[in-house]
């Protein structure tokens, strides 16, 4: 299986870290790469964004970009260039969501960041992801009107591009998430692979 980019959207406490690590299983070798991080300055940004003091919504955007600009140069285009596959724990979705559903921020897609082949969206009531939080950082103790509408951003977006987006519910067991993302994911190869007949 080659060159796919897979990324996993969608709150707090929904799952994605667990479904991004069976799906690596399943894949054998992939990248995988997880947002804010991975990389020496993705970190530095990180630690900023997520336990700084308060910042304008603007620079906490920029931030996150910044933050993706550099695993994007560092690792997931030379992994997609190389025809590896490269599962993602977010992506530029949640900036979209969070910075632009949430902080209300005019967004866009810059056209340097490719966008994924397929996008799982973990949907889960901010009711209950909050819940399950346990240590929240700064952006996981806004108000819970902050997350509905992150919430929102998330379902606007996944309706806009159909193709790309499947949403699931997080409600669901891992193991039930993962054979659905299977199996979309073998129908989406098939679909992409020229028929041979
Ligand atoms: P993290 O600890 O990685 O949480 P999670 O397990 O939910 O992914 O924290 C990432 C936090 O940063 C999370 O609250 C979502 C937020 N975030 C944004 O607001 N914008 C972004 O562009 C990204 C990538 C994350």
């Amino acid at each position: 299986m080659a060159g796919l980019f897979i990324t996993f959207e969608g709150p707090e406490g929904s799952g994605k870290s667990t479904q991004v690590e069976l799906l690596r299983r399943w894949f054998g070798k992939a990248v995988v790469v997880r947002e804010p991080g991975g990389t020496a300055l993705g970190e530095r940004i990180r630690d900023l964004v997520l336990h700084d003091r308060a910042m304008s919504p603007a620079a906490e955007m920029y931030l996150f970009m910044a933050a993706r600009a550099e695993l994007l140069a560092e690792q997931i285009c030379p992994a997609l260039r190389a025809g590896e596959s490269v599962i993602a724990d977010r992506y530029h979705d949640s900036t979209l969501a969070y910075q632009g559903g949430g902080r209300g921020l005019e967004t866009s897609w810059p056209t340097f960041f490719p966008k994924p082949d397929r996008t799982y969206l973990l949907a889960l009531p901010p009711e209950i992801s909050l819940r399950r939080l346990s240590d929240a950082d700064r952006i996981e103790r806004e108000p819970l009107e902050f997350h509905q509408a992150v919430a929102k951003a998330y379902e606007r977006l996944a309706a806009a591009e159909p193709k790309r987006w499947m949403v699931l519910d997080a409600t669901a067991s891992p193991e039930a998430i993962h054979e659905i993302v299977r199996s979309d994911l073998a129908g989406f190869l098939k679909r992409s692979q020229p028929s041979s007949s």
